[in-house]
């Protein structure tokens, strides 16, 4: 069968590698539309305080669980953030206890709640040899916060200045280099990423958008994320990199919801809320780039690989729509507080089939 005329797929229940569920009653409002499709994910740990210590990470771990709908089921792995004072060993004894699977590096300042992040990779050595010996991933929010570097530049700086060192410094370290935006990362992670240890994510929104998406006839602060998405020649790259189905690159939508008025505002807060319709878009790239035979490989396979997990059981089927429906708008938090969803341009045409 081409791929063209491809109706059905069906693949085991694939994993988000990155995602943002937040706290309170964002998290009560986008955990379903996480959890309904993905079996488990790495939960991003930028909440206001921070979760910086394995007894925040065990303490956040439940408030998610205890979110969930009822008869869903879900796991949430956790990150710690690390700062400049991280403790090793409490950050050993969570890996240990089976509570953290990860510890993320913001750069200080480079995102959304980053400004207790790292200042320096040389205050937190000891964390990194210890990660390095038990095994344990570091998750990199790969951009330069130096304010002399073009925004558009950073991740491409970030690879010279912070990752290949710390790649020749750390050489068994396992690290995802997170949300991919340039051609720059695709070719690092291609080429080091064969000899093992390093891997990509890539999100959905910049599969789809370039950055001319946050200026189509005006300013579109719904297309805002850090790192910003990049020029059309970035994007082809990306989207060569994760429908070939090497085992480098994997599924991480980094889902960051922010309620409407804090985007559409004078400063308005990056991150795209992809996850209603995560799985319908990448699915609508693999198709477009004539790749969903590799969809399963990106999906569900290369990222348990990469964090030594079994690949799910259960069985997920996405289904080309017939009659093509149109997104959701907003949704609502329970205190009627709204949350907009990435629109595509077009108009979804997968959906996942009740599992
Ligand atoms: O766009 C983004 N939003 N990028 C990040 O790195 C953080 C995220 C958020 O937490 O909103
Ligand atoms: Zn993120």
């Amino acid at each position: 069968m081409s791929a063209k005329s491809i109706k059905k797929l069906t693949i085991p229940q694939p994993d988000d590698w990155h995602v943002h569920l937040r706290d309170g009653a964002m998290l009560a409002a986008v955990l379903p539309y996480t959890a309904r499709h993905f079996a488990r994910a790495i939960v991003m740990p930028n909440l206001q305080p921070p979760v910086t210590t394995t007894a925040r990470a065990e303490v956040y771990r439940d408030q998610i669980l205890a979110a969930l709908p009822e008869g869903i089921k879900f796991s949430p792995l956790m990150t710690i953030y690390l700062t400049d004072t991280t403790d090793p060993h409490d950050l050993s004894r969570g890996h240990e206890l089976g509570i953290v699977t990860a510890a993320k590096l913001y750069p200080a300042h480079a995102t959304t709640n980053a400004e207790h992040g790292v200042r320096d990779v040389k205050n937190i050595q000891s964390v990194l040899e210890k990660m390095q010996r038990m095994g344990m991933p570091l998750l990199v929010h790969g951009e330069v916060t130096d304010p002399d570097v073009d925004v558009f530049d950073r991740e491409a700086v970030f690879i010279d200045k912070i990752l290949k060192p710390l790649r020749k410094d750390y050489p068994e370290l396992k690290i995802v280099f997170e949300h991919i935006t340039t051609s720059e990362a695709v070719d690092y992670v291609s080429s080091e990423g064969k000899k093992g240890g390093l891997a990509a994510t890539i999100t959905a929104h910049h599969l789809l958008i370039n950055r001319n998406a946050m200026f189509k006839g005006g300013i579109r602060p719904h297309y805002y994320c850090l790192p910003v998405a990049k020029r059309e020649r970035h994007r082809q790259a990306l989207i060569m990199a994760a429908t070939s189905g090497a085992k480098m690159y994997f599924l991480g939508t980094d889902s960051a919801p922010h309620f409407r008025q804090a985007k559409e505002s004078a400063c308005g807060c990056a991150g795209i809320f992809t996850a209603p319709s995560a799985l319908a878009l990448y699915a609508q790239v693999f198709e477009d780039a004539g790749s969903l035979s590799n969809f399963e490989a990106f999906a569900s396979r290369n990222g348990p690989s990469f964090y030594g997990l079994p690949v799910n059981e259960k069985l997920l089927e996405l289904m080309k729509i017939d009659h093509l429906k149109d997104d959701i708008n907003s949704i609502l938090t329970e205190n009627r507080q709204e949350i907009v969803p990435y629109r595509n341009s077009a108009p979804l045409r997968w959906c996942v089939a009740e599992v």
